[in-house]
């Protein structure tokens, strides 16, 4: 089971503000949607944004840039998952990346009339793996 997510778009002027930089509508309308692609791996099944925790603008992504999101599993609840989603500048001449914004999502999986319906025990045992493998790694230094 895959627990990230990843999308890239060059940023076009109709994407930008006046200042020609990217809109922050646009900016969270991709991270929310990578959020939905891992909740949805997850849960194998629909998912609804419950919450999205504070979000911070901390550098412009300019036009011409490439704008990247990453969104990765970082909790698994009953219904609801965590997902944490950065958002990335890259200037494809230089090669140089900064990064632009991060944010917490709660995603809660739904049944068929919208109601929450239970993640799979598989999510959580992903997440286990990965924190026992991240641990290994670091003690074997
Ligand atoms: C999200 C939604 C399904 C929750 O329904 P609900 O009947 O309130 O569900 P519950 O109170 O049983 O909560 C379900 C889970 O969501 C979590 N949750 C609900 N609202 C939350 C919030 N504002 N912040 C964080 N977690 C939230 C609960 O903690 C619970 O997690 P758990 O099962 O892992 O313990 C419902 O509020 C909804 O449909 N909201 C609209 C979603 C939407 O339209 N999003 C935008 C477009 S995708």
């Amino acid at each position: 089971m895959e627990t990230t997510a990843h999308i890239t778009r060059l940023v076009l002027p109709g994407l930008t503000n006046r200042h020609g930089s990217l809109f922050g509508g646009v900016a969270l309308s991709l991270m929310d949607e990578a959020a939905g692609i891992v909740s949805t791996r997850v849960s194998r099944g629909p998912c609804v944004t419950a919450h999205i925790q504070s979000v911070d603008f901390e550098e412009p992504i300019w036009e011409g840039e490439a704008i990247s999101v990453h969104a990765a599993l970082i909790g698994v609840g009953r219904t609801s998952m965590r997902i944490k989603v950065e958002t990335w500048a890259e200037c494809l001449e230089e090669g140089t990346r900064r990064r632009s914004t991060a944010a917490e999502f709660v995603m809660v999986a739904i049944d068929k009339v919208g109601k929450p319906r239970p993640v799979p025990a598989e999510a959580q045992e992903r997440l286990d793996a990965q924190a026992d493998g991240n641990a290994q790694g670091e003690a074997e230094g």
